[in-house]
């Protein structure tokens, strides 16, 4: 029997699971904000963060009725209440009650407060700030994979330092595989725990990954409790609306991608012809110095059989399928993870080493699943040792330069890429 890595880490957590080793496990945060039970409240990422915000929280009791407060910092006369869109999930231990609001026409540069209230039940006040108009860099932290077993303790430590190292980043994306079960309470919730308060300052930019995509059965299924965890910007298409998604921020026009064809295709057919086509009427109405696009699966097979290839090894199905459009509208960079491991690929045009095309990156993970990940000889041009320790990249980006820094969550430096126009 031809058992992959991949498969065996995947047999050892389904056998944790059914045996009950994961409730052995230390209970995650605290779930009372005030006198409101809600737990996770965090800011997602909007299409413009100049002038809007999307707020969310959850519990595992009903927020029906729940609504959102908010007002410029001290204006107490100017509060004004907008009513939660609510909606519930029950995978697997306890029905979960998932809260989003959208703030839109706020002011650039602007200060607010805001807390949630149910009723009679408040929780604390909260702030945040929106971007000032024209704003002229970003920083941001990325990672990738921070999906654990055992314990999130790596994730948290991982996210934690990047944070404390870089209080200057904007945002914090997360490119897939955020849980090991994407279906599993027990998982997000370490998950949105070991973020502790972050998430409530600063939005989160997740991408969806193959794991979030697993039932507790561990057959493949429609990543609900992503799709309810988090609202994310419109993509003008209800049926895969929180698959994929774009921003802007600074110089940089963000593409968050759904490289989930081989999990999806029955379940959400057309999921992929329908992204490559919102892909190019995306970026043909954006026009900021930098299009960076950010997504779970590899342009590289490494290790892992491709059934579109039928082989292991050189280009992917999701990098065949991806690349020559990233070539077509000039993407600048393209970030990935996945493969638990970091790689510079350089650029990459006509799916040949090249001069010029998409730079090319793999990264991750953020979390404790460590692979050993052979090397391309044809793409790799600079590698980290193996088993890959935890690590994290920093992002800036003014409009003539960009760079990317890969860091061990130990404070090893992996290596520093500049990209110029
Ligand atoms: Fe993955």
């Amino acid at each position: 029997m031809d058992i992959t890595r991949r498969k065996f880490l995947q047999y050892c957590g389904q056998a944790a699971i059914l045996l009950g080793f994961e409730a052995w496990l230390p209970p995650s945060a605290a779930a009372a904000d005030g006198t409101m039970p809600l737990r996770f409240l965090r800011h997602i990422i909007t299409a413009d963060s100049t002038s809007s915000r999307t707020i969310m929280w959850q519990s595992n009791t009903n927020l029906s009725g729940c609504a959102l407060e908010y007002r410029p910092a001290n204006d107490i006369r100017a509060t004004k209440s907008v009513p939660a869109a609510v909606t519930s999930l029950f995978e697997d231990k306890a029905p979960v009650f998932f809260c989003s609001v959208t703030l839109t026409g706020l002011s650039p540069a602007a200060s607010y407060e805001y807390r949630i209230i149910q009723g009679e039940r408040a929780s604390r006040w909260h702030t945040f700030q929106t971007e000032p108009e024209n704003l002229s860099e970003v920083s941001a932290l990325i990672f990738c994979d921070s999906q654990c077993s055992g314990s999130y303790d790596v994730w948290q430590q991982t996210f934690q330092t990047a944070w404390q190292r870089h209080p200057e980043s904007q945002f914090a994306a997360i490119i897939g595989d955020l849980t090991d079960n994407g279906q599993s309470d027990w998982h997000w919730d370490n998950f949105f725990a070991a973020m502790g308060s972050i998430p409530a300052q600063h939005p989160l930019v997740p991408a969806m990954g193959n794991h979030e995509c697993y039932g507790l059965d561990w057959k493949f299924c429609l990543p609900r409790r992503y799709l309810a965890s988090f609202a994310l910007p419109d993509n003008n298409s209800a049926k895969f609306q929180d698959c994929f998604y774009a921003f802007d921020y600074g110089p940089v026009h963000f593409i968050v991608l759904n490289t989930q064809e081989l999990e999806l295709h029955e379940l959400l057919p057309g999921l992929l012809e329908h992204q490559l086509h919102w892909l190019k009427q995306d970026t043909n109405i954006h026009h900021l110095p930098w299009q960076v696009v950010l997504m779970h699966k590899d342009i590289l097979a490494y290790d892992e059989y491709q059934l579109g290839t039928r082989q292991k090894g050189g280009i992917s199905d999701i990098g065949r399928a991806f690349m020559p459009v990233f070539d077509e509208l000039g993407i600048d960079l393209v970030l990935t993870g996945h493969m638990h491991t970091y790689r510079s690929r350089g650029h990459i045009k006509n799916m040949q080493p090249s001069a010029d095309g998409p730079f090319y990156i793999l990264s991750g993970p953020a979390g404790n699943r460590q692979y050993t990940v052979p090397e391309d000889k044809t793409f790799d041009r600079s590698a980290i040792y193996q088993p890959t320790p935890p690590h994290y990249m920093t992002l800036h980006a003014t409009a003539q330069e960009l760079t990317l820094t890969g860091c061990t969550t130990d404070g090893e430096p992996i290596e520093t890429i500049k990209l110029t126009k």
